[in-house]
């Protein structure tokens, strides 16, 4: 089964508003006709209008990087999936490892997020990842299954994930650090997720759904990365902010 890569920029809270705009328009520029991979960037909330001018005609996903499961209502500086669709989003971060361990989000808030995104059409990128402690402990397999059947609850009753859902793979210990998991050993972890989705709904979706590797994803490393089987992609922090790094990563197979 043939995976279209997929190579999303979670910006995190960075870049002011016209640094916003002069980075998808110099990527737009420098990948007009570029059908290969698919691009996303994840702008802030109050750069994704401008983002979306500014992305025009061009192909680059947008994505929002959190949002309410609810749809409205009493939820003080909160923004709702819906809100984020109204304004051109179509995926969605969903469980970043810095939402969970700086924000407190657990995943079953995280379960009612996918579920309310899927329900309104927005694809959901749901990360998953374990922290150097866990692995040092040799739970890494142990956590990023129970993160995947706790975040993903409302699915496993019905069988009913869309194809299109992304799942990203984002060693805790390898975000902005420097250190990036070794291609075996990421595809080691892609292929226990990707064999998960297999048993707990069925091999046709674990062949289409992407996973997405995530954690220092550098031009210089994600050749390799993009060589391993069930590696579908990458999400990517710091190499997303500037145009000439994220280009170089949009055509890691030029690189
Ligand atoms: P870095 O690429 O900066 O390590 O960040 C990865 C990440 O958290 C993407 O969501």
């Amino acid at each position: 089964m043939e995976r279209k890569p997929l190579i999303a920029g979670n910006w995190k809270m960075n870049l002011d508003l016209d640094e916003a705009v002069s980075l998808v328009n110099a990527i737009a520029d420098s990948i007009s006709g570029f059908q290969e991979v698919d691009v996303l960037v994840a702008p802030p909330f109050t750069a994704l209008t401008a983002v979306k001018q500014a992305i025009g005609n061009s192909k680059i996903l947008l994505g929002g990087q959190n949002m309410h499961w609810e749809m409205s209502g009493a939820f003080t500086g909160e923004i709702s999936g819906k809100m984020l669709q109204e304004i051109g989003c179509t995926h969605i971060i969903l469980g970043h490892s810095e939402r969970r361990m700086l924000f407190g989000e657990t995943s079953e808030v995280i379960d009612l997020k996918v579920k309310s995104a899927v329900a309104l059409g927005l694809v959901p990128i749901l990360c998953i990842g374990e922290t150097i402690e866990q692995k040092e402990a040799g739970q890494t397999f142990e956590v990023i299954e129970d993160q995947l059947v706790a975040s993903l609850k409302n699915f496993r009753v019905n069988k009913d994930l869309p194809p299109s859902t992304v799942l990203a793979y984002e060693p805790v210990w390898a975000i902005g650090t420097g250190l990036t998991a070794t291609p075996e050993q990421a595809q080691e972890v892609h292929y226990f997720i990707r064999k998960w989705v297999e048993n707990n709904f069925d091999s046709k979706l674990a062949q289409q759904i992407r996973i997405l590797y995530g954690g220092s994803v550098k031009p210089d490393n994600v050749k390799e990365l993009m060589s391993e089987t069930d590696i579908d992609g990458a999400l990517v922090g710091g190499a997303s902010l500037k145009s000439d790094s994220f280009v170089r990563l949009i055509r890691f197979q030029e690189v």
